[in-house]
């Protein structure tokens, strides 16, 4: 594995901030998966939670998860046309969520410099459920 962690302060700052998450998110979330959910068939209308913390064991749906991580789910309604797929992200870092807009493919590299440079990557370890400040999650 390659070693993402910088003993320079500045490059790691510089690497931190080339990898801030999307404006309208705060915390980090864990990357579910590196590709979309493909969902079929929903019911127009219908109100459904997509997972924003990338947790949940139902992707791309809330399953509770995100309980203490202070991410909470995105309250989306399915549009009004029926449509037989929908390529729902599971990244979690689209900037058209819940919609995969094809970020995860270079999300990769991003996230594992971001990682290496957290400033919490101390406390990273099997108690840690979702490191919002890197997305890191343990086992994956
Ligand atoms: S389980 Fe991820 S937002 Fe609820």
């Amino acid at each position: 594995m390659t070693d993402t962690t910088s003993a320079d302060p500045e490059e790691a700052q510089a690497v931190a901030m080339a990898t801030q998450p999307p404006a309208d998110k705060q915390l980090y979330p864990a990357v579910a998966m590196y590709g979309p959910c493909n969902v079929f068939d929903l019911e127009p209308g219908k109100v459904k939670l997509w997972c924003r913390c990338g947790l949940s064991k139902k992707q791309p749906w809330c399953d509770g998860s995100h309980k203490g991580t202070g991410i909470t789910p995105l309250r989306w309604q399915v549009p009004p046309q029926p449509q037989r797929l929908y390529a729902l992200c599971a990244c979690k870092y689209s900037a058209d969520p819940p919609y995969c807009d094809a970020t995860h493919t270079n999300l990769p590299c991003q996230v594992l410099q971001r990682q290496g440079a957290c400033l919490n990557k101390d406390g990273h370890d099997k108690s840690t459920k979702l490191c919002t400040g890197c997305g890191w999650v343990p086992d994956f």
